[in-house]
């Protein structure tokens, strides 16, 4: 066994009197995709956000490579490795994918100015092993296409070296042939060894992208299972009723 790349131990938290994610743990090994199901309000993104620094969890604890972490901040978990890809992408549409993949981590010369042509190397070095296809170096990124979008925001993760990365319905607003792309990036990456923990309501997607999925129900944690272990039809009746078809009565 190896020591897990991120563990999540019996972690709260609530809002309000809503207890969003209840006592709940999960974790993942690099070269790991870890999926989250589980219908709407069922607390996957929270979760996870406790993971990115976006929300401060109310109790728990978050262990990375074997380590204690304390995770207060995206700062807090960019030093970590972490980084998160949002189905609504913060790109700024009227720069170009370089501009985009180093903005607020810019490039510079030795004499301190910003290093367009070295970013624009990078960019098409980077993008090259992603992405072959991709071509439209110099657009501003508002003329990519939503899969282009997600392979530049991928891109981005891995040229500063992520190791945990998030995925929170990565594919949701894309069309067949842009998610096959986002598909195949995430062999690529778990290839790489990074480990990835995935959001989709596409079960069907989840069971071929995925080692391992969680299902996730009013904010507790229904169960994990390897896919292979299991069927689609074991993962839906875990979303709609909430238990574990395979624990003993
Ligand atoms: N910032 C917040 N303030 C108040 N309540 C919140 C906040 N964030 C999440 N919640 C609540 O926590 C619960 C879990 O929400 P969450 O967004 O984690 O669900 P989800 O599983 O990601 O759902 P979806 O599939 O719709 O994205 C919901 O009841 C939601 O209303
Ligand atoms: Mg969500």
């Amino acid at each position: 066994m190896t020591t897990p790349l991120v563990e999540m131990k019996n972690v709260s938290i609530a809002f309000g009197g809503v207890q969003a994610v209840d006592n709940v743990s999960i974790s993942l090994h690099a070269g790991e995709v870890v999926g989250l199901l589980g219908h709407n309000g069922a607390g996957k993104s929270t979760l996870i956000k406790m993971l990115s620094g976006a929300y401060k969890m109310d109790s728990g604890e978050i262990w990375i490579e074997g380590e204690r972490a304390t995770i207060h901040s995206p700062r807090d978990a960019r030093d970590y490795n972490i980084e998160t890809i949002y189905q609504t992408l913060a790109l700024a549409d009227n720069l170009d994918a370089a501009s985009n993949l180093f903005l607020g981590r810019e490039l510079t010369t030795g004499l301190g100015f910003v290093d367009d042509d070295r970013m624009e190397a990078e960019t098409r070095k980077i993008m090259a092993r992603l992405n072959p296809n991709f071509k439209k170096l110099k657009e501003p990124v508002s003329a990519l296409s939503g899969g282009q979008r997600q392979s530049v925001a991928i891109a981005r993760a891995v040229y500063f070296n992520a190791k945990i990365l998030i995925m929170d319905e990565p594919t949701a607003a894309l069309g067949v042939h842009e998610t096959a792309m986002v598909a195949e990036l995430i062999q690529e990456l778990k290839k790489q060894g990074l480990g990835i923990f995935l959001i989709s309501h596409d079960t069907r997607e989840m069971m071929e992208l995925c080692d391992r999925v969680a299902v996730m129900k009013n904010g507790q944690m229904v169960g994990t299972e390897r896919v292979e272990d299991v069927t689609e039809d074991d993962i839906l009746s875990m979303i709609i009723l909430g238990k574990n078809p395979r624990e003993a009565a």
